[in-house]
């Protein structure tokens, strides 16, 4: 199997690659735009678990090369596991509408774009997967970030459609809600320790819901539960929480 990580760099990415390496041995594609630091992780996965891991460039803000980029990978991909995100700052976003804007590009639009283009080869072959990992931040919005919950949560919708239009195909589209994850995404953050997870942790829940053809899956568990009581706070006593 031939396994295409996009923003291979990040922590949770490197845990799903490791997994995959070492259960199903497959061969990577590893795509992120750090490649000094990917060089080293690609040789961390080759030397423990005997598979290849090809180191590529890819910069999911760059319009121009995207299309390149995927036709360039011989042989195609059977899964991808989009991972790349940028969680921002809130109040710089709300001061500089460039900040709002990359936040919401780099969740949302550039992983539309790069998608629509796996998409229309997996639906061609009548073959592949796609997980892609969202985040529970976009079930709700919140003051403390609702940049990026609001590029979340319309990536979420994008992938239930998407999961609809190609579950006719055989392809399935999985969609990971995780809550907080130790990574250096969040570091510096005073997370809540039983409610976090390591990227260990999301790695087997996504490898799971892979080996079970799963549609949605929260990550650690608990979030389902913990996001239908949020969602469930009525409007007016909502907006008066901090969260
Ligand atoms: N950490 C959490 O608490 C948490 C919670 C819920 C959801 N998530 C989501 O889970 C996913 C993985 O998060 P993580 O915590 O593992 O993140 P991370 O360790 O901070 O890594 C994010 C990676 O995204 C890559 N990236 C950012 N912009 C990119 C671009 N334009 N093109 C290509 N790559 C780009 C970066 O790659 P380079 O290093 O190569 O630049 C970076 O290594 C993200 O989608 C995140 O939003 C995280």
């Amino acid at each position: 199997m031939n396994l295409l990580v996009l923003g291979a760099n990040s922590d949770v990415a490197h845990a799903v690659s490791k997994k995959f390496a070492k259960e199903e041995k497959v061969n990577l594609y590893l795509a992120s735009r750090n490649m000094e630091v990917l060089e080293k992780k690609a040789q961390d996965l080759q030397t423990r678990f005997g598979v290849n891991a090809k180191v590529l460039f890819f910069d999911a803000e760059d319009g121009q090369s995207r299309k390149d980029f995927y036709e360039s990978l011989d042989p195609r991909p059977d899964g991808v596991i989009l991972a790349f995100g940028y969680l921002g700052d809130q109040e710089k976003a709300q001061d500089s509408f460039e900040e709002a804007e990359k936040i919401i590009n780099t969740n949302f639009t550039h992983a539309v774009a790069i998608l629509e283009v796996i998409a229309k080869d997996f639906e061609k072959r009548g073959h592949g997967f796609i997980v892609g990992i969202s985040s529970v931040a976009g079930e709700r919005g919140r003051k403390s970030n609702y940049f990026y919950g609001a590029a979340k949560g319309a990536l979420s919708i994008y992938l239930s459609g998407l999961r609809n239009r190609l579950s006719g195909r055989g392809i399935n589209v999985i969609t990971i809600l995780p809550g907080f994850i130790d990574t250096k995404m969040t570091e510096g953050m005073d997370l809540p320790g039983a409610l976090t997870a390591s990227p260990d942790e999301v790695a087997e829940d996504i490898y799971v819901a892979f080996k079970k053809n799963k549609s949605i899956v929260y990550t650690k568990w608990f979030w389902k539960w913990v996001m239908a009581i949020i969602k469930s706070i009525p409007e007016p006593i909502f907006k008066r929480m901090s969260l």
